[in-house]
């Protein structure tokens, strides 16, 4: 089999870029390794930034999310028992989307179903071949049938377990890594949001998120221990530790019912260097991973799969290899200041087990610069909205 770009990995990544070329006539193939099911089953966060916004615009899938999707202007920041309100629409003139990562996903499968887009579900044993040379190719199997993939180049998509960052040699590959001394518990009930913009918390007993998917789906998180396990957590304690966390007017509205899913994801720094090696270039967390304290995760890889988009319209179209040769520098400008951001709300909002009363004070002195000042508020609600591409 032939194409023009093989992608590895069926996940937003892979999928935006597969449908953003197909826009322009370019043809990929994408290969994912679970089945359409289980990647769908997957919660993840659920705030687009503009750009994000705009690429699902350009790819023609932004119909349900203009639809469905909640845009809000601004989000509240909790501590001690201060609470303030950062205006995004003030500060920056944009605002952000609410709406699902699933179903970002979901409508990507749909655009790419009716177009009649190539995915092989359930590969196994993905192997890149001569990403140096100019003829690279993909092997992998499906039901136990081995298959060759030729193609121009290679989009690792595959996510941060993936093959792909793997498949660039250790002597050219820079990896920086920062891990976080706590977890994400993360509870998904049907019952109303207990607000209508999201609250970020930092509480003496440890962070805690209020967001949301629609009216009647809401998301919440606390910060836990990394050793805690889903099961440890019944719902009643679960919703007796958010309500201890939150603003007491909050607690005292806040709807609770059984949880439809519950997880705990820990949290991590990271960032490979180079993005590309010859024709493999990777996008999203193939090649880096953001805490998820201010939902970067899926905005930082539609930033990836923007410049690998255009550079590849630009060789195609054009014959200029600029836009490709640029990429990894380009994608890495961006991610850096993404990963700076998401560090710092980290930082701000979370108790770390061996913060000492001065790293407190600083932490109070900081919310409480934030609160105060405009200055401060621009600049927390320009990356949260999201930085130019
Ligand atoms: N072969 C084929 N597919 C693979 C392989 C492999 N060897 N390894 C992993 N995959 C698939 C995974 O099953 C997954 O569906 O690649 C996909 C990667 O998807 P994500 O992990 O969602 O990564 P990405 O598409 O870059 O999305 C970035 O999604 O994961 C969140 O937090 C992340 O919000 C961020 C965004
Ligand atoms: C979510 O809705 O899951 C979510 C929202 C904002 C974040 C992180 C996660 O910062």
């Amino acid at each position: 089999m032939k194409t023009q770009v093989a992608i590895i990995g069926g996940g937003p990544s892979g999928l935006l870029l597969s449908q953003l070329l197909y826009t322009r006539g370019i043809d990929s193939v994408v290969l994912e390794r679970k089945t359409k099911d289980y990647v769908l089953s997957r919660i993840r966060a659920g705030v687009l930034e503009r750009g994000l916004v705009d690429l699902l615009r350009e790819a023609g899938v932004a119909d349900r999310m203009e639809r469905e999707g909640f845009i809000h202007d601004g989000t509240l920041i909790s501590y001690g028992d201060q609470m303030f309100r950062v205006d995004f629409a003030e500060h920056t003139g944009h605002s952000v989307m609410v709406y699902g990562q699933t179903e970002v996903t979901r409508d990507l499968y749909e655009a790419r179903e009716a177009a009649g887009g190539k995915i092989d579900f359930n590969v196994e044993d993905v192997e890149i071949h001569g990403a140096e040379s100019g003829a690279p190719y993909v092997t992998y199997r499906v039901d136990g049938q081995a298959r060759r993939l030729n193609c121009d180049f290679i989009a690792g998509c595959d996510g941060f377990h993936g093959v792909s960052r793997q498949a660039i040699p250790l002597d050219v590959r820079c990896e920086y890594e920062k891990l976080y001394p706590f977890g994400w518990l993360g509870v998904l009930s049907r019952t109303s949001p207990v607000n209508p913009e999201l609250i970020y918390a930092n509480s003496p007993r440890g962070f805690a998120l209020c967001s949301m998917r629609n009216d009647n789906l809401s998301r919440y998180y606390i910060q836990c221990s990394l050793s805690d396990k889903p099961e440890d957590w019944t719902d009643e304690a679960f919703w007796q530790e958010l309500k201890r966390r939150i603003p007491a007017d909050q607690a005292a509205k806040l709807v609770t019912g059984p949880s439809i899913e519950k997880s705990i994801a820990p949290l991590r720094s990271f960032v490979t260097e180079p993005m590309r090696w010859g024709r493999l270039f990777l996008c999203g967390d193939a090649a880096h991973i953001v805490p998820p304290t201010g939902a970067k995760g899926l905005n930082t890889a539609a930033s990836d799969v923007h410049y690998l988009f255009n550079g590849l319209r630009q060789f195609y179209e054009k014959g200029d290899a600029a836009g490709i040769d640029s990429y990894s520098e380009k994608a890495l400008a961006r991610v850096w200041k993404a990963e700076r951001f998401s560090w710092w709300f980290s930082s701000l909002m979370h108790r770390y087990p061996d913060q000492s009363e001065f790293d407190l004070r600083i932490q109070v002195a900081e919310l409480e610069y934030l609160r105060s000042s405009s200055a401060a508020q621009k600049a927390m609600a320009e990356n949260y909205v999201g930085l130019p591409y």
